[in-house]
């Protein structure tokens, strides 16, 4: 099934789940990043859409949610997934239902936890600092879900 999979990335975590899912379903299927390549691609090129996006303090990129109330009808006829990346296993689907319109989250056929990266090395030393004290860890962290990627790559693959 043709897909597109739209992203929201701050470190590259989430866009390479993003490739990975259409990488997975192929059939001309392509991951765009809410800030450079969607504008270019035209939804109704595609017989699907998968919306994916990282959480920062709890809340996803609010460029994913503009672009979905802008195009909900249009999501609406078509087959949709959410998925997510965020160290958060257990309230990432209320996190999910906070961010996008419901009548999209309701349907959505598939919505997943797609797991974490978390490099501290990448964050200033302010931004470090608080990290390490919210996670209670001074080691970077990554969440693997490998099941999940394979979830969605097979409920859109036709
Ligand atoms: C400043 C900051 C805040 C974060 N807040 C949350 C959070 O509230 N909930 C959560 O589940 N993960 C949180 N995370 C973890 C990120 O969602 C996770 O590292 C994700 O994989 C980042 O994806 P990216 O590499 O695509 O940017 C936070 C990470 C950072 C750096």
């Amino acid at each position: 099934m043709k897909t597109l999979v739209v992203y929201a990335s701050k470190k590259g975590f989430t866009q390479s789940i993003a490739l990975q899912i259409a990488e997975g379903i192929k059939d001309g299927s392509k991951a765009v990043n809410i800030k450079r390549e969607v504008a270019s691609c035209n939804l109704g090129d595609y017989d699907a859409c998968i919306i994916g996006g990282y959480v920062h303090a709890g809340k996803m990129a609010g460029a994913l949610r503009s672009w979905c109330i802008k195009h909900t009808q249009t999501l609406l006829e078509k087959k949709l997934g959410f998925f997510i990346c965020g160290l958060d296993e257990e309230n990432y689907e209320k996190t999910i239902g906070d961010a996008f319109p419901a009548e999209l989250v309701k349907h959505a056929s598939e919505i997943v936890h797609a797991g974490a990266r978390l490099v501290l090395k990448d964050y200033n030393p302010i931004v470090q600092a608080i990290l390490k004290k919210i996670t209670k860890s001074d080691q970077d962290l990554f969440l693997d879900r490998p099941e999940a990627v394979k979830k969605l790559i097979e409920a859109f693959s036709s």
